[in-house]
């Protein structure tokens, strides 16, 4: 049984203020009790599809080759057909047939680092702290955060959280009951997720030393603005000195973290200090400054900071990355938090910092002077944890460092805001904004690689019960016809213009069947699973260059939208790729791109310079021809 059945197993009754729909509350959790369960797509539309997303990346006669074998796997009696029956029996018995598996292997079984690899970035609207006053101004900033978190918190457990939807369908909500006391174990082989969201104290990471604070009281009462900045003060006060850095032990590949922890938690007194880590709501990281790594912007700093901090140079050892919320306060206003991924996709995230951004905006400067003086604080709201440290662990934090910094030096990123215009603009134009941006994305990988190039777009699945993600093709062959006809001199606007069209359109059909749990790659891992899970000679279709090349995702994209001037951002999913997070907002767009310095011929400002001219490119022809047909 795991932590979401656990949950499952206590449930009341209720109603949404504001909203039709009757939805269950189970234990602090939110669920429409209409939500449909995710559906298993029919076989033969899956391969139909999948054979159109293979195609870009095939020669005509591996194309030919791929179809037979998919008609093969197809084919009535096939290895297709029974493990399709395997799957519909499994989605009969179970609320989801996908959340579990794609938990444990697409997060907890993954054993590639967080960091870069796997945890996003946030980044906060900048900040700019005066310098005179840096630690005052870091200390009252996050105090506003807290206080804004623990109120988003508050709608969370009292189920007061307006119900997200897409268009007119309700969405999942659970995953917002797993932002706060949740934290991901090392384990040899397999993480385990583990939830306490009844805690009462945060932690507080300050020169790689971490300290307990209380900030509910027993009788449920947030600490007040004044005490929660003295707390902090006190804090910053029992950790003047830095510490060996047991934080970035978690930036590790997470087999030797969990060897690591072994050795670490056998002294007891670190094991308690973990606890407490473990059982807190979240982390609150205040750093000192991020070391020179040559960003080209303000915007890209922050990003570096919240997806790695800088290495062991710079905040990597003020972390604890297995936390699944950890916010950070940059020394002069670079703002934002780090997320562990496991147990919720961007969007939920995001909205709890746009509340926290509006939080913090009602609240301005308002009674967040330090009250109590140190002194006067009781003795248990903060409580610096200890650790030992032996010689093996000793050993494994320098090896750690090392591993870390490699990473670090390998990562490049450029993150900007694309100013000519969003998404108002692109809705006169009467299309998709997000349709727009992919294919503006496949062009810039175009125009650079003279190539297509296979693309990741997250699609939420939330409209369904326990829904995650889905996979969205963006390299289609539309999308190929339209790059490489936008990229011929000799071709004609008219042309280009028609094939524009038809790209978005097709895109969008594909993101409307994802968001509908009609895509392909989650029905594929499936059956792929199951043939593994049931000892099956894994059929010809999964060791095919269709699906090997279709799947080496090149561009790995998000749209994750937030209110305020923001924006998300991770590493590619492939050494020669690109990370590409966007926040289309009305007449802006905020991107966070990133790629590998190991790949010679990935660059994120090369890619930066492409996109802007993709999409300026694309957005006249739309726009003179759109003109011209009034
Ligand atoms: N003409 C005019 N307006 C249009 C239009 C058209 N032809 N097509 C769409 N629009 C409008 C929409 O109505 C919508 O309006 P709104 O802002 O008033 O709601 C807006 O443009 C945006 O729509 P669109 O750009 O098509 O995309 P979307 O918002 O539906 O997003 C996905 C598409 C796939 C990104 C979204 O469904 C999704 O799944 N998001 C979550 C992704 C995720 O989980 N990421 C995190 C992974 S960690």
């Amino acid at each position: 049984m795991n932590f979401f059945h656990k949950l499952l197993s206590r449930t009341v009754s209720g109603k949404v203020k504001g909203n039709d729909v009757s939805l269950l509350f189970t234990n602090g959790r939110m669920l429409s009790n209409n939500l449909p369960k995710l559906p298993v797509p029919p076989l033969k539309k899956t391969l139909e599809k999948y054979l159109r997303t293979v195609k870009p990346h095939l020669n005509p006669d591996e194309f030919r080759n791929t179809t037979e074998i998919v008609k093969n796997f197809g084919a009535p009696g096939g290895s297709g057909e029974k493990l399709q029956k395997m799957l519909e029996d499994r989605a009969a018995k179970k609320e989801n047939w996908l959340s579990e598996w794609w938990l444990d292997n697409a997060y907890l079984g993954y054993r590639l680092p967080l960091v870069v690899y796997s945890s996003p970035g946030l980044v906060f609207p900048l900040r700019n702290f005066r310098k005179e006053s840096v630690m005052e101004e870091q200390i009252e900033f996050a105090a506003k955060i807290i206080l804004g978190a623990l109120d988003f918190k508050k709608l969370i457990d009292g189920n007061q959280l307006e119900p997200d939807k897409l268009g007119e369908s309700y969405l999942d909500m659970s995953q917002y009951y797993r932002l706060f006391g949740t934290i991901r174990t090392p384990g040899p082989n397999c993480d385990e997720l583990t939830l306490n969201p009844d805690s009462r104290h945060i932690i507080v990471a300050h020169n790689n030393q971490f300290c307990k604070v209380d900030v509910i009281h027993k009788d449920g009462s947030i600490l007040t603005p004044e005490n929660l900045v003295s707390a902090l003060f006190k804090a910053v006060a029992i950790t003047t000195h830095v510490s060996p850095p047991v934080g970035i032990l978690t930036t590790q590949n997470r087999n030797t973290w969990s060897w690591a922890y072994a050795e670490l938690i056998a002294n007891p007194d670190n094991q308690l200090s973990i606890e407490v880590i473990k059982k807190a709501l979240f982390l609150v990281c205040l750093d000192k400054e991020m070391p020179e790594l040559g960003a080209p912007n303000r915007q890209t700093v922050a990003a570096l900071q919240m997806i790695h901090g800088g290495g062991s140079f710079g905040n990597a050892g003020n972390r604890w990355y297995d936390k699944t919320i950890q916010f950070i306060v940059g020394m002069t206003g670079e703002v934002g938090l780090t997320y562990e991924h496991s147990p919720a996709e961007g969007p939920p995230v995001a909205t709890m910092m746009d509340h926290i951004m509006q939080f913090i905006n009602k609240l301005g400067h308002q009674g967040m002077e330090p009250g109590d003086t140190i002194s006067h604080l009781r003795k248990d709201g903060v409580e610096l944890l200890e650790f030992k440290f032996n010689s093996d662990v000793k050993k494994a934090i320098e090896i750690a460092k090392r591993d870390l910094d490699m990473l670090v030096k390998d990562l490049e990123m450029t993150c900007f805001t694309f100013e000519d215009f969003g998404k108002s603009s692109l809705k006169t134009l009467r299309i998709s904004p997000d349709s727009f941006i992919q294919v503006a994305i496949q062009l810039a990988f175009f125009r650079i690689h003279g190539e297509p190039g296979a693309h990741y777009e997250s699609a939420s699945t939330r409209k369904f019960k326990d829904g995650r993600t889905e996979t969205i093709r963006s390299c289609l062959p539309e999308v190929v016809t339209f790059c490489s006809t936008m990229l011929d001199t000799k071709a004609s606007d008219k042309d280009k213009y028609s094939l524009l069209l038809d790209a978005i359109d097709c895109h969008k059909r594909y993101a409307i069947e994802a968001v509908n749990g009609e895509g392909i790659d989650r029905h594929l891992f499936g059956l792929k699973l199951l043939a593994i899970k049931s000892g099956m000679d894994l059929p010809s279709i999964f060791l095919d260059h269709g699906y090997v090349r279709s799947s080496h995702m090149r561009l790995s994209t998000s749209q994750v939208n937030a209110k305020c001037d923001s924006f998300m951002c991770f590493g590619p999913l492939v050494p020669d790729g690109y990370g590409c997070c966007y926040n289309p907002r009305k007449t802006t767009i905020n991107f966070g791109l990133s790629a590998f310095n190991c790949s010679p011929t990935t660059h994120s400002s090369q890619f930066r310079e492409s996109l802007e001219r993709s999409l300026r490119d694309m957005y006249t022809l739309l726009f003179e021809n759109q003109k011209a047909k009034l």
